[in-house]
């Protein structure tokens, strides 16, 4: 019975050390040594709760159950979001199985592991292997940040041609940038300050917008497509004037508040506006062909993965100070 440390959050978010013991492996479980894991705006959010943090994991394959196929001891691999879906509903079968009604996902299912922990105990099904490219480190952040700026890329149809916004210079939005970039979009980056705009230049922006004390904007040709990655509810009567007629806005960040926007513009301009989370594997999948083929890479920071170094890290990323992707290493 594989017993290993993990991290949790607590009332009043302070971080927990503690421990989870697992079954031994059945079927196409397989454990893993953490090596890396990326720090998420999502963690923020389940901070206050009993339950291990992390779901940007990356690490190394220790030992595989009776019915693993594809893995053995020694692989590199990572995993995200999601944990495991039916396999047999309309959405599993269509390739769009984080949809699926029995679907196992972060801070919903299987809270006593995470990857902010030595190891953790998933279904081969659900691990991804790490191209030769990208170390652990980097590769950790691609496995939830990357996977959904890529995904919103990807599914929508979104041409080369587009005009593409991307809203808010953190851990989502510097991936989405160079996604979108690589893909031969025309990116035009909205942050808060100046602050971030030679990065944003050197990581694929041709244009770049600092949000502050702007009553209006104007950017010339207007946007097909905007991706929202800022981990604060957006002041939609500002960007709706700028969105092309018929083009569709991403609203990424998670809030539990309610999705308020001005009725007119968006119903008089044909704007769709479209929900997403993560991504399904096979688009998973090919958002890290796509990283390794295209050198795409997080900017990171490194923390220890102790209480202390979580605290850290967290901290930094609430004081708008991390540049721009938090990654714990464990001490071991
Ligand atoms: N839909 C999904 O599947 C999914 C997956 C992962 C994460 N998320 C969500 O996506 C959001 C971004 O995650 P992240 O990990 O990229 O977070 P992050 O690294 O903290 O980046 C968020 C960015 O938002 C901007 N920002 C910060 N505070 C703000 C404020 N008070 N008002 C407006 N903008 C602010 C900052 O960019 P500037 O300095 O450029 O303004 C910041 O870098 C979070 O809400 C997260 O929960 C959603
Ligand atoms: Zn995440
Ligand atoms: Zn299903």
């Amino acid at each position: 019975m594989p017993t290993f440390t993990v991290f949790k959050g607590s009332e009043g978010g302070k971080i927990v050390k503690s421990q989870t013991t697992k079954p031994d492996l059945t079927d196409d479980q397989v454990l893993i040594k953490v090596t890396a894991s990326g720090l998420c705006g999502t963690d923020e959010h389940y901070k206050g709760a009993d339950i291990v943090l992390g779901h940007e994991g990356a690490g190394v394959v220790e030992q595989t159950g009776p019915n693993t196929k594809f893995l053995k001891k020694g692989d590199r691999v990572g995993w995200g979001y999601e944990h495991n879906s039916c396999g047999h509903c309309e959405y599993c079968l269509t390739g769009k199985e984080q949809y699926c009604p029995e679907r196992e996902m972060y801070g919903e299912a299987n809270l006593d592991q995470g990857s902010f922990a030595s190891h953790a105990v998933w279904k081969e099904s659900f691990l991804f292997r790490i191209p030769d490219e990208l170390t652990d480190a980097e590769a950790a952040p691609l496995m939830c940040g990357g996977a959904t700026v890529f995904n919103a890329l990807h599914s929508y149809d979104i041409k080369s041609t587009d005009r593409v916004g991307i809203m808010g210079v953190g851990g989502l939005g510097h991936l989405a940038i160079q996604f979108a970039a690589k893909k031969g979009c025309d990116v035009v980056v909205f942050s808060s300050s100046d602050s971030k705009k030679q990065e944003a230049q050197k990581l694929g922006a041709r244009e770049f917008v600092a949000m502050k004390g702007k009553k209006e904007l104007d950017i010339g040709r207007k946007l097909d497509v905007l991706l929202v990655t800022t981990s604060a509810p957006n002041d939609w009567s500002l960007m709706l004037p700028i969105m092309a007629p018929t083009g569709t806005i991403f609203p990424l960040t998670v809030s539990f508040d309610d999705f308020s926007i001005p009725h007119l513009p968006f119903i008089q301009s044909g704007i769709t506006i479209q929900g997403s989370v993560v991504a399904a594997r096979n688009v998973h999948r090919h958002m890290l062909e796509f990283a390794a083929q295209h050198k795409i890479k997080p900017v990171l920071m490194e923390f220890p993965m102790t209480e202390a170094g979580i605290t850290k890290a967290m901290d930094t990323l609430r004081d708008g100070k991390m540049r721009y992707r938090g990654v714990l290493i464990p001490q071991n």
